[in-house]
Formats: C-alpha cells, sequence, structure tokens
C-alpha cells in the first residue's frame, strides 16, 4: 500500500520534472537552505545527491569556481591516486563510498578553516542535461571578547574591548546595563587573512554592568562579555561639624555624590549607635546626598561611618569633643578622614564568558581641622553650658 501511494505520487511529478528538463540544457541548483555555517576546526558535510546510482559516473565539486576539491570519475577519485587537487584541501575530503548507489554524491571536509569559506559546486559534467549545485560554506571563528580598563578617575572609566581572530566580520558594540548602545569613538579594524581584529573604546561615566557585544549575523553568533564599572563618586568623605540651635549641640555628617546609596551612622568610641535627631537624603540621578544629625549629650570621640556593603566600602569621620577643652572656650575639633578599602567586586555572566574585574583601592586622608577660639556658632553655647 505504502509503495504504491510513494510511487504514484511521485508519478505526478514527473511530467512537471520532465518539462524542467526540456526546457534547458543545463539545472543548476541553488542553495535553496542558505549557507551552511559551521565553527572553524569542525567538520563539514556538503550535500549533492541526484536520483540515480552514480558509482560509475563523474562529480567535480569545485569551490570559487576554480579550486579543485573533490573529483571522482567511477570509483577514481583525490584519495586513491588522482592528481589535480588543490592544496588548500590535501587530506581533508572524503565522499560516502557507501551511498554511491543512491546518487548521493555529498562530501565531508575536515578540520575546516576559515580560508574554506566560499560557493562551492557541485557538477555532474557528463550528465544529459549536465547538473550542478551550488552550496555556501561559511566557516566561522567566534571568538570571546576580552575587556580591559585602559585609565581610570574617580569620575570615569575608560574601557577597552577587544575581538581577536574573528571572521567573518563581527560588529563589535559597548552595552549599559539596560541594553542601550553606548557612544564609542571608531573601533579599529585590523584584517589579516579574513580574519578581524577590532579595538573597540568608550569612556563611562556612571556606576554600571557594562558589556561587550560581538555580533556575526552571517554565522547567528552574539557573544559577549561582561564587566562591572563602579565610578568613584561612591568615594563620599563625610563633613563632620557642630550646630547649636537652641542652646541643644547638634553633630551634622554630610555625605555628598555618593552612589550606591550608603548607610550613615553616628556612633560614640564605643561603637554605640546614637539616636537619629533628623535625617535628610537626596537623591540625585544615581547618587545620594544624606545628611545626618545626631545631638551631643556628653564629652566623646565620635565617628560619623559611612557603609556602601554592595562595594565593600567603609569610610568615616571623626569629631573629638572634649566639654573641658569646650569650658576653655574652645573647640577642638579633630577630623580624621580615613578611606579605609574600597573592595569593588564584580562579576558578569554572558554569553558564556565570567569577566572579573578586581578593583582595589588603598587611600589614606588626614585632615586636622582646628576651630578658631573665637567662631560664634558653635563655641557660645557651650561655653555657657560649662
Ligand atoms: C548523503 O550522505 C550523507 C552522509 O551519509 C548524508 O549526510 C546525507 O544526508 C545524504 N544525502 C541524501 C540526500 O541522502
Amino acid at each position: 500500500m505504502v509503495n504504491v501511494q510513494m510511487t504514484s505520487s511521485a508519478m505526478k511529478l514527473l511530467p512537471v520534472a520532465c518539462l524542467c528538463l526540456l526546457a534547458c540544457c543545463e539545472d543548476t541548483f541553488a542553495d535553496e537552505n542558505g549557507p551552511v555555517v559551521v565553527k572553524e576546526g569542525s567538520d563539514v558535510v556538503l550535500r549533492c545527491s541526484i536520483d540515480i546510482n552514480v558509482e560509475s559516473k563523474l562529480f567535480d565539486w569545485k569551490k570559487d569556481g576554480q579550486k579543485e576539491v573533490f573529483m571522482y570519475d567511477a570509483g577514481v577519485h583525490y584519495n586513491n591516486g588522482r592528481t589535480g587537487q588543490d592544496e588548500q584541501f590535501r587530506g581533508r575530503v572524503s565522499h560516502f563510498k557507501d551511498e554511491l548507489k543512491h546518487g548521493n554524491a555529498s562530501i565531508k571536509i575536515r578540520n575546516t578553516k576559515v580560508a574554506d569559506s566560499g560557493d562551492y559546486s557541485c557538477d555532474f559534467p557528463r550528465l544529459q542535461p549536465r547538473k550542478r549545485f551550488n552550496i555556501k560554506l561559511v566557516v566561522g571563528a567566534a571568538p570571546e571578547p576580552s575587556i580591559k580598563i585602559l585609565d581610570e578617575t574617580k569620575d570615569w572609566s575608560l574601557l577597552q574591548c577587544v575581538v581577536r581572530d574573528a571572521s567573518p566580520q563581527p560588529k563589535v558594540e559597548w552595552k549599559d546595563s539596560s541594553g542601550n548602545i553606548l557612544p564609542a569613538v571608531e573601533p579599529l579594524i585590523i584584517e589579516r587573512g579574513g580574519r578581524f581584529y577590532i579595538t573597540l573604546n568608550t569612556t563611562v561615566t556612571k556606576t554600571d554592568h557594562y558589556s561587550c557585544v560581538v555580533t556575526q549575523e552571517e554565522i547567528g553568533h552574539q557573544t559577549d562579555a561582561e564587566t562591572y564599572v563602579h565610578i568613584n563618586g561612591a568615594a563620599s568623605e563625610p563633613s563632620v561639624t557642630t550646630i547649636k540651635t537652641d542652646g541643644v549641640t547638634v553633630l551634622q555628617c554630610v555625605v555628598k555624590g555618593a552612589s550606591p546609596k550608603p548607610k550613615v551612622e553616628w556612633k560614640d568610641s564605643s561603637g554605640n549607635i546614637l539616636p537619629v535627631k533628623d535625617l535628610k537624603e537626596t537623591e540625585r540621578g544615581d547618587s545620594y546626598d544624606i545628611v545626618l544629625q545626631t545631638t551631643l549629650t556628653k564629652t566623646d570621640n565620635f565617628r560619623c561611618v559611612v557603609t556602601q556593603e554592595e562595594i565593600n566600602h567603609q569610610i568615616y569621620a571623626e569629631i573629638d569633643l572634649n566639654i573641658n577643652g569646650l569650658s576653655a572656650g574652645a573647640i577642638a575639633g579633630f577630623v580624621v578622614l580615613s578611606l579605609l578599602l574600597v573592595v569593588a567586586i564584580v562579576g558578569g555572566v554572558g554569553g558564556g564568558l565570567y569577566i572579573k574585574h578586581l578593583k582595589k583601592e588603598n587611600r589614606e586622608k588626614y585632615e586636622e581641622k582646628r576651630e578658631p577660639q573665637t567662631e560664634p556658632d558653635s563655641s557660645t553655647s557651650l561655653k555657657e553650658s560649662s
């Protein structure tokens, strides 16, 4: 039953095929499925078949209309004595002997190279009409990009993305975490034997995850590398002061331009967190200004501690308030700014590549402030209170 059905459907197609054969003297079959795409180093089968036994026929595979890839003539071919094969394909091409009787003249190319990319033809020159099949092969090399930080200040970082040895030519772009394409200078493109070396720089001014995206549309390939950039707006040095209102002395700590949002606390010398009298948070873009006040109730050494856990960053400023010293009519404000450690550990996963960017900074700042005895606003009431 099944055989009969198949035969009858083949019969229906026959008149159409005959019309076609009569209309021309050579049948050329374009590559209907688009190019065959493989990764460099892999093997590829280039398909070609007709509906007769080809064991005793001649077929000839060529690249770009000239290079001899594989010729088979009734059992004699490039792998058993026939000469004329192009050097490029020596020892890398084979046919499927057992398939020949089914009309299958496909070949396999082993260990493909970028240089194997091109237009291949499978030709039956002795058939009437002559038959020729065309297949495009694209051998792609799709390396992963690498990211480097070329230069940085506290306000910006200069990022560099390098793609080596890619083929076909990729499009390289920098994107932020929202997928926006970043403005970049013209990429530097070097081509050597069909392989592309591309360098693309961009300067970023915001803390974010940035990725370098490499796209090779012809081979349907996209890969990226990611890095986290912490713009040092977070190296916010708090400024500590005393303010006096209605006979009450208030310790004030001001943090400017911190990103990500920090936790700000006043602590006494034993490390106790002091109650908040007033807290003002202002968001500007993606950075924060914070003003924290606490009421002064005793003689001690006080610290305003600013913590940004996400980036393992802590910084504090100290103020030493000595009531005895105050009774002499002076405030000795002793401020130490100590930037302890900035460690931004960053991880990014994308397209299979995992880049870690480790940024370390260890800076110390020492600052001493002595307020003049005649300083009007903070000294007067303290004098009275002693
Ligand atoms: C021809 O043979 C190859 C190798 O076995 C196979 O991959 C391909 O599908 C065959 N083609 C046809 C049309 O049968």
